[in-house]
This record gives structure tokens, C-alpha cells and sequence, in this order.
């Protein structure tokens, strides 16, 4: 029986027999046999679960809410393939992810592009993909998508993206709606982006988007940003003409990490949304817009779990490390964010921590640490080391580091198990080396 503390921070589906950690009745040893370690394994019922949490937390809002997948949190085209036949959309923001979603069979309609410096050849992927929305990012942009839709004789949607200048409690790397953040325009601005945008017969302004920031444990920013957001739409209605009918309010919420961690659920998300729009909103008498959200780390964070096997297992004075046979190359947050995590001992969970360790990686910077002072049993070599949450901005943010190859990702689902993208082979690794000699 899994500690109901320790449950939150893995896949819905797991459970415990004989010692051995099961996930979507798959034991982590047959994981491992099967993949080599390290190895990334998602849950397809607990990414099910998550995405269906956030369609149903907006039923009572309508027209309901349109949920498009950030697909930075981790892309793959099966994983994208499932959250489609969900009827999830997905948010995008580089060429390789637009394709990603377009060759899951993501309706074009239901795709969201993103990015600070789109180039051109990206806008005309998007444009020629009909994608539903464009989220223009400054004012070079708006032109050079203008050019870009004409000449392609195309109306594209759009939406500008809004910088509020609101500070919210999480890491500086992943705050990104405070003044001078590199992403969105300020008020005024977007103000003048929407206003030219209604005069082009090559775009259709439908409103605004803003993203707080990443990793929010807290409902209170949606409240805050939505308030400011009904007085500064009113303004636009009241001095241009111009209404807002789709508000895009990106993605950011938070997942548990470790026992002491206590995100709200989407529907805690939905309810302030909902309640805002009805106290803040509503009273300007403007009609409600349509909206759309971008949830990434709250679908997948949860779903998978990397499996690991201990080497060495030291003592270097101060601190005992287990070092482990992946590290900053399959998982960068710890070192970008100072992102903290869970160990355990994956087949032997029913034995007690008697100990701390710093869990460390095979890579060569001092800072190749996953997890300080992790609660565990002795480890030994050969034990299964996991790592709970890491299905968000790990795999994406994978690296070669020190031309160690990228480890597999695979899905569980119902007692069986299959590859989302294999394991990197050192043939891989020199596939693009122009000094490999045929
Ligand atoms: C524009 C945008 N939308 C959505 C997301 C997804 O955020 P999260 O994974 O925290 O839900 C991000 C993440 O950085 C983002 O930049």
C-alpha cells in the first residue's frame, strides 16, 4: 500500500507487489530489462486522467474551454496521438514541434503558435498548415506575419501576447508575465498590435494571451491577471472598438514533486477562471470571450517516472553519493531550476530509508546532482533508482552531454508497454558529424 503523500507524485495507476513498484501493471524491473536504464516510462492512464480533468473542469462553462497541450512539457507523435484522440489541441513553439502535432493528426483548428522570434519560414508552416491561432509577440512580427498571410492569400487568426506585469511565485527561469520578461508586449502595445491587426484584411484579431509562469502552486495570479485583464479589454472596447472573444491564459500549473508539495487541481483553476469572469468580467458588459488553455507539466508531469540503476555508491566525507547511470543529459531541471525530486529504491520499496544521499549523474560538472539528500535504503549497486514526476521538461529538454546517448521513452498502458522514441544508438550520435568518414 503506497503512502497517500508518496501516491501524489506518481502515476495513478501504481502499486506495490511484492516490493517491486508497478506502473499500468508493469513491475519497473521488466521496464528496465526490456528498455536498459536509464529509461523514461509514462503511464497512458494517468496522462489520460490529467487530460480529461482539464476538459471537464470548464463542462460548466460555456462553450467549454479549448485545452491545447503545451507540447514543449514533451512531445512525441504518440504521445501527441493520444492526447488528440482526446480531443485535446496542442500549443507549439518551434517548427519541429508544429510538425510533431500536425504528423499526430492534431486538427489544425486546435493548434496554438507560439515563440519570441518566429522566423518566416515558420509563420508560412503555420499559415499553410491553417493552424486556428497565431500568437503574435511584438511588432516586427505582426508585419511579418501580415506579408506572410497575404502572400499565401490566407486570413490568419490571431491572438498578441499580453505581458501583464505580474510577479508570481515560482523560479525567475520560468516567470514570464513581469515587466521586461523577453515574451509579449506590454498593455499599450498590445493595444496598438490589436488595432493594427483589425485594419489588415490578411489577419482577424481575436484577442489576447498571457502566461503567468510555470510550476504555480497557487490559484490566486489567474484571479489577479484576469481582473486587470476585464478593465484593460474594456479600454479597448471603450477607445477602439475592438473585442476580445478569445482569451488565451496559457499553461503554469504546478504538480507535486515531493510530499510537501500541494498544487491545485484544474478544476480549483476552472473555478477561479469561471468566478472572475463572473465578478470582473461580466459587470463591464462585454461578452464573455471563448477560452483556451495551455496546461503542459499539470498533463504529463505526473505520468512517468525514470528509471535508473545505481553504480557507484561512495562516501565522500560530507556527503555520500549514489550515483546513478543517467543525469543532466536526461534530466537538466535540477541544474536549471534547482528543481528538487523524490528518490526511491524501485524493487525495494518495502524496506525503510535509513539514510540520506545526494543522488548524482555520470556527467562531468560538479553540479550533475538530481536529488540532495535523498531519503533511501542503503542503496547497492544494481538497485533500481526512480524518479518520480519527470514526464514534464525532462525527455524535452534531453540532451547528448558528454556524447551520452538519449535514453528511451516509453508508455504503459493496461499490463503492456511500447516505445515512444527509442533509445539513441552511438550511430546516432555521429549521424550528423561531418568528420565521420563513410
Ligand atoms: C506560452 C506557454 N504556454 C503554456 C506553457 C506550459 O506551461 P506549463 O507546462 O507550466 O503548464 C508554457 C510554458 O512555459 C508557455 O510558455
Amino acid at each position: 500500500m503506497l503512502d497517500p503523500a508518496l501516491a501524489q507524485l506518481l502515476p495513478r495507476t501504481c502499486e506495490v507487489r511484492d516490493g517491486v513498484l508497478h506502473l499500468g501493471g508493469v513491475s519497473v524491473t521488466e521496464l528496465a530489462a526490456t528498455y536498459e536504464t536509464p529509461v523514461i516510462a509514462y503511464d497512458a492512464a494517468d496522462v489520460t486522467a490529467a487530460a480529461l480533468d482539464w476538459t471537464h473542469a470548464f463542462d460548466d462553462y460555456s462553450p467549454g474551454a479549448m485545452i491545447a497541450y503545451a507540447s514543449k512539457a514533451f512531445s512525441s507523435v504518440g504521445m501527441l496521438r493520444l492526447l488528440g484522440d482526446l480531443g485535446i489541441g496542442a500549443d507549439v513553439a518551434s517548427r519541429g514541434e508544429l510538425e510533431s502535432a500536425l504528423r499526430a493528426g492534431i486538427d489544425p483548428r486546435r493548434i496554438v503558435v507560439h515563440g519570441n522570434n518566429k522566423s518566416r519560414s515558420e509563420l508560412e508552416a503555420a499559415v499553410a498548415a491553417g493552424v486556428g491561432l497565431i500568437v503574435v509577440d511584438a511588432a516586427d512580427e505582426l508585419e511579418l506575419l501580415t506579408e506572410v498571410a497575404a502572400a499565401a492569400s490566407r486570413p490568419q487568426s490571431i491572438l498578441v501576447r499580453l505581458n501583464p506585469d505580474i510577479v508570481v511565485e515560482t523560479h525567475h527561469y520560468i516567470n514570464t508575465a513581469h515587466a521586461g520578461s523577453k515574451f509579449g508586449v506590454p498593455g499599450d502595445m498590445a493595444t496598438e498590435l490589436l488595432r493594427r491587426a483589425a485594419q489588415s484584411p490578411w489577419l482577424l484579431p481575436r484577442g489576447v494571451h498571457v502566461h503567468l509562469g510555470s510550476q504555480l502552486l497557487d490559484v490566486a495570479p489567474w484571479a489577479e491577471v484576469l481582473t486587470w485583464l476585464a478593465a484593460w479589454a474594456l479600454q479597448l472596447r471603450d477607445d477602439h472598438g475592438i473585442a476580445i472573444d478569445v482569451l488565451d491564459l496559457g499553461g503554469g500549473l504546478g504538480i507535486a514533486y515531493t510530499e510537501q508539495d500541494t498544487p491545485p487541481a484544474p478544476a480549483d483553476i476552472a473555478r477561479t477562471i469561471t468566478d472572475t469572469l463572473a465578478h470582473a468580467w461580466a459587470p463591464t458588459g462585454l461578452p464573455l470571450p471563448a477560452l483556451v488553455l495551455e496546461p503542459g507539466r499539470s498533463i504529463v508531469g505526473r505520468a512517468a517516472m525514470t528509471i535508473y540503476t545505481v553504480g557507484v555508491v561512495k562516501d565522500a566525507g560530507e556527503i555520500r553519493y549514489v550515483n546513478v547511470d543517467g543525469g543532466m543529459s536526461d534530466n537538466p531541471r535540477p541544474v536549471l531550476y534547482q528543481a528538487t525530486y523524490r528518490a526511491l529504491l524501485g524493487a525495494r520499496m518495502d524496506d525503510a530509508p535509513d539514510g540520506t544521499w545526494w543522488v548524482a549523474g555520470v556527467h562531468c560538472e560538479s553540479g550533475d546532482v538530481l536529488i540532495e539528500d535523498a531519503a533511501l535504503p542503503t542503496p547497492r549497486a544494481g538497485d533500481l533508482l526512480v524518479v518520480p514526476a519527470t514526464g514534464a521538461y525532462a525527455a524535452s529538454m534531453a540532451s547528448t552531454y558528454n556524447l551520452v546517448p538519449r535514453c528511451a521513452v516509453v508508455l504503459v498502458e493496461d499490463g503492456a508497454h511500447r516505445l515512444l522514441l527509442r533509445r539513441e544508438t552511438l550511430d546516432d550520435l555521429f549521424a550528423r558529424d561531418a568528420g565521420v568518414t563513410p
